[in-house]
């Protein structure tokens, strides 16, 4: 018994380190995004083009392959995205010449293509919703204060509802998450089609069992 908690909470002790792991705790507004939300996906992905791509690639990810992901056509694709600038089967990169950031901004922008999973959905949800004005009427952001990063959605900002302006945070994270995993969504139906599979399938030996059993007094 003694040895079993010991076990117990060891484990857990194991498992709290990293949860504490994400550096200093920042409370985090929790993104309620939907990876099966299509619409959201696509307008995230709108989003990302107009505000975030001047300065930053998801260079992991193919035209071709979000098109098919999120349902758009290969032609919708490269229309939306690079305004017919790039071919489907390129990277999606950034339209920001190589150490134009470093001269700019002091950094070169980050790739995106993982950020939803180094730092989690939410903390992209909070981040682009922390952006507040100082008395001298300087942007700064909450969550990563002195950040070298404009308040590239001001304009959004300023022209939306507060609810609108979550809606549109919500859809870059939620788009950026699939953008970090894109098979999650092939996972998710998968699993749906192998539950579904199974309940038949146990409909289908109850049915045989009991046409087996049927003439047999019991
Ligand atoms: C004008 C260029 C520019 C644009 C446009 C831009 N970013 Fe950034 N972004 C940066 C820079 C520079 C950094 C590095 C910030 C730093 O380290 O202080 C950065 C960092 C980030 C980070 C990482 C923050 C962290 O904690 O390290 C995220 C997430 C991010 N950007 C998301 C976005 C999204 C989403 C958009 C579009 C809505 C966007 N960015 C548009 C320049 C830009």
């Amino acid at each position: 018994m003694k040895k079993l908690f010991l076990l117990i909470s060891l484990s857990v002790m194991a498992v709290l380190p990293q949860a504490n792991a994400a550096g200093p705790s920042i409370e985090l507004d929790k993104a309620e995004n939907n990876l099966r939300d299509q619409d959201s996906l696509q307008r995230g992905a709108q989003l990302f083009t107009n505000y975030c791509m001047a300065c930053h690639s998801i260079k992991y990810m193919r035209y071709n392959r979000i098109a098919r992901d999120i349902g758009w056509t290969d032609e919708e694709v490269i229309a939306k995205m690079s305004f017919n600038q790039a071919k489907v089967v390129d990277d999606v990169l950034t339209r920001m010449e190589p150490g134009v950031g470093t001269e700019v901004l002091g950094t070169e922008p980050p790739d995106l293509s993982l950020m939803a999973r180094l730092k989690g959905t939410d903390y992209i949800y909070t981040f682009l919703r922390s952006y507040q004005m100082d008395e001298e009427g300087n942007w700064d952001n909450s969550v990563l204060k002195g950040t070298s990063m404009p308040h590239v959605l001001e304009g959004v900002q300023r022209y939306s509802s507060q609810e609108e302006y979550d809606q549109a945070a919500r859809d870059i994270s939620n788009f950026l998450e699939y953008v970090g995993e894109p098979a999650k969504l092939e996972r998710h139906d998968l699993g749906w089609k192998v539950i579904a599979f199974l309940l038949f399938l146990l409909l289908l030996t109850w049915l045989l069992k009991k046409e087996y059993w049927r003439d047999i007094k019991h």
